[in-house]
């Protein structure tokens, strides 16, 4: 595949968190904000405990974003789902190893529709499933928490998967980025950025402050 030009420090914000009657007010926020892309949880209520929202949000929040929109989802069949999450307007569609039988055919049902393709590892997930699909996607996910829910403790374990993950990429010669989802707060997003992760997810730790637009600056410097 064609290597990603390489893209460093990006942040992605997650609208999970963010106060949803407010919705319009939040993607204006991360509009004006030195966040790259904004990330969108979908969450099927199976796949993990916890239902999150569908397509209408999805493509209201498109008609508005002016930065990628970088779908992350946590829902059992992917395939059934991916091209109508394009068409709303998802710029990447990551899907979970754990959620996709076929993950080979998936992947490339989502690069034939010319959007971008990450797959997901759940924290349990060891990163060497992906040696022989790792030159075929275009990010890799980690996740830094159970899938499910904002505001829970990032993992630890996640530094020593970034390192694994980023010998992979070279070993393979992918242009795969990488990209952590799950606790991020100012305190790790300088080592996970320093152990080779090239895009951090941040719900919580944006949202909840009252001047997120400037937590979404320190994240990123
Ligand atoms: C968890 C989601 C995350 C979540 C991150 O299942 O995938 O994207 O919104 O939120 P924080 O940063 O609060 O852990
Ligand atoms: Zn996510």
């Amino acid at each position: 595949m064609d290597k990603t030009p390489v893209m460093d420090r990006l942040i992605a914000p997650s609208i999970l968190s963010a106060n949803f009657l407010e919705l319009g007010k939040a993607i204006e926020m991360v509009n004006a904000s030195e966040a790259d892309w904004i990330h969108l949880d979908v969450m099927d209520g199976v796949f993990v405990p916890n239902i999150s929202f569908g397509f209408p949000v999805i493509e209201k929040i498109a008609s508005l974003a002016k930065k990628p929109l970088d779908v992350h989802l946590m829902i059992v069949d992917p395939d059934r789902y991916i091209e109508r999450i394009k068409k709303a307007g998802a710029w990447l569609i990551s899907v979970h190893y754990e959620a996709c039988t076929h993950l080979h055919r998936t992947v490339y049902a989502i690069r034939n529709m010319d959007a971008k393709a990450g797959v997901v590892l759940n924290p349990h997930s060891p990163v060497h499933l992906l040696e022989d699909i790792i030159r075929d996607v275009d990010l890799v996910l980690l996740m830094s928490v159970n899938p499910g829910f904002g505001g829970q403790r990032f993992i630890e374990n996640t530094y020593e998967k970034v390192n694994q993950l980023k010998d992979l990429i070279a070993r393979k010669n992918s242009g795969a980025l990488i990209e952590v989802d799950g606790g991020v707060d100012l305190k790790n997003a300088p080592l996970l950025f320093n152990a080779g992760a090239n895009v951090l997810v941040t719900g919580n730790t944006v949202f909840s402050n009252p001047d997120p637009a400037e937590i979404i600056r320190k994240l990123k410097h």
